[in-house]
Parts: C-alpha cells; sequence; structure tokens
C-alpha cells in the first residue's frame, strides 16, 4: 500500500462566494466544508500526513477556533500564498519523505466518496500521475456581451476534478517552475507526464457561489459507501 501525504488547499479568498469570512468556515449539516473534507483523509490507513493550507488573512483565526480538532485529528497548519500554485508549493516543501504520493485536494470539495478517493489513490499508484474528473455533458457555448460566439464541440472534454494525485518527486519537479495553474495536473502535464483520468462523478462539487451549499447539503447522504467488512457473521441477514 502507499504511504499518501495529503494537500488541502484551503487558503483562497472565496470571492465569488461573497460572505464576510472565508468559505471554507461555510458549515455542511453543522459542519464546516473544510473539517467535512479533512475527515476524508484522516481516517484512512494509508494516509500518513495531512496539511491544511490556510490563508495569512484567516490564520489566526483558524488556529483559535480550530487548532485544538485540527490537532486532535493530526493536522498541520501551513500558510498559503497568493495563488493556489503558492499555497500548495509552501506546503510541498514539508511533505515528509517517507510518502510516495502527494494527493492535493481542495478544501471547497466535500463531498467525495471514500471509493473514489481509493479509485484515484490505485491509479496514481500504478502511473504516479492520476486525478478525478467526469465528461462534459451539456453543450458549451463560448459567449461575449452576452451573445453566444462558437458552439464548442463536446467530444472529449472532460471536467477536472479533486483528488489529484502523483509522485513525490514528480509533483516537486512539476511545481519548481510553476505559476498561475488552477489545477496540479496542468503542471505535470506540461513536463510531458501523461496524467491519467479516473471516473470522477458529479456530485463532487467544488463549493463557489453559495448556491453550491444547498446542492451540497442535499447530495452529501447520497454518496456510495463501501460495503461494510466482515459480511460473513453467522447473523448476516443473507443466511436467514
Ligand atoms: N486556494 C488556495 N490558495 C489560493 C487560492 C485558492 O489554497 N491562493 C484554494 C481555495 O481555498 C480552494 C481551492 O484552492 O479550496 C480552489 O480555489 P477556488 O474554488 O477558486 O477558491 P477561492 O480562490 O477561495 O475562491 P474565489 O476564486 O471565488 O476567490
Ligand atoms: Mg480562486
Amino acid at each position: 500500500m502507499a504511504k499518501v501525504s495529503v494537500i488541502v488547499p484551503a487558503a483562497g479568498s472565496g470571492v465569488r462566494f461573497g460572505a464576510k469570512e472565508n468559505k471554507i468556515f461555510q458549515r455542511i449539516k453543522g459542519q464546516p466544508v473544510f473539517i467535512r473534507t479533512l475527515e476524508l483523509f484522516t481516517n484512512r490507513d494509508d494516509v500518513v500526513q495531512v496539511q491544511l493550507v490556510v490563508s495569512p488573512a484567516d490564520l489566526a483565526d483558524m488556529k483559535e477556533r480550530f487548532g485544538g480538532n485540527l490537532g486532535f485529528m493530526g493536522v498541520s497548519i501551513v500558510a498559503g500564498g497568493a495563488q493556489r500554485t503558492d499555497s500548495v508549493r509552501n506546503a510541498l516543501a514539508n511533505v515528509r519523505d517517507d510518502a510516495d504520493l502527494v494527493c492535493v485536494h481542495d478544501a471547497v470539495r466535500p463531498c467525495v466518496s471514500s471509493l473514489w478517493v481509493d479509485a484515484v489513490f490505485a491509479q496514481a499508484e500504478k502511473t504516479q500521475a492520476a486525478i478525478l474528473a467526469y465528461p462534459i455533458h451539456g453543450t458549451l457555448k463560448k459567449v461575449a456581451d452576452k451573445v453566444i460566439t462558437e458552439t464548442v464541440p463536446r467530444v472529449d472534454l472532460w471536467e477536472a476534478q479533486t483528488p489529484q494525485v502523483f509522485g513525490r518527486d514528480l509533483l516537486r519537479l512539476a511545481y519548481q517552475t510553476a505559476t498561475g495553474a488552477t489545477d496540479d495536473a496542468a503542471l505535470v502535464e506540461a513536463m510531458g507526464h501523461p496524467v491519467s483520468v479516473v471516473m470522477g462523478d458529479p456530485r463532487n462539487i467544488k463549493i463557489t457561489t453559495p448556491g453550491d451549499l444547498a446542492l451540497a447539503e442535499a447530495v452529501i447522504d447520497s454518496l456510495p459507501k463501501p460495503k461494510p467488512k466482515g459480511g460473513d457473521h453467522p447473523f448476516d441477514e443473507a443466511r436467514w
């Protein structure tokens, strides 16, 4: 089993969400979004390290309100930077040497099944680079001044999601010269290294605007769950 170091970037400012505080603190069924996201990883046997990247503007607040919980969960806090790439790079510097893979997963994607994490981790172990993504089903239009200028063929188009998982040294190398990319795969692609795509799910939404919170609440209980272990228990229903 590959050992995985997880980086959870949470250091944006949530401009499109438009709330007073960073959208990562918004609650889904009473639980802050970023805590729900961290819990996808903190209970896994293959995860050896979890880092939460927090913007300098949120750092004091985060430590005061959640420092205790995060410590208990084994999550360390790292200061982020101006761009997402700066935030991830800061955490990459602390990745443990015994980690085989590095998983980057946005704090604002709390609706992920552990089965999907299993799948992308397994593929990354095989190919050193794998992300969750989902094929585009709608019809895509290019628009200028609220008028369509072009219909973009959707054939072969997929939307990238996270988790995105890479060999530790490969991702470090990709980040040496990186700027401005909105995901990690783009940097690895730019190196010419093939990045595998693992079938994601439309329920793996990114909380961007307030309406996405309602969507997340609606889908979270519908996520597929792993089969319970020990199904051959003598009182297993199927035997009666
Ligand atoms: N992020 C980060 N550091 C940055 C910018 C973004 O760690 N300098 C994180 C965000 O906190 C988020 C993820 O990257 O978890 C995806 O970014 P996005 O959804 O764009 O979040 P924000 O940048 O916060 O939102 P907006 O673009 O609307 O300001
Ligand atoms: Mg952003």
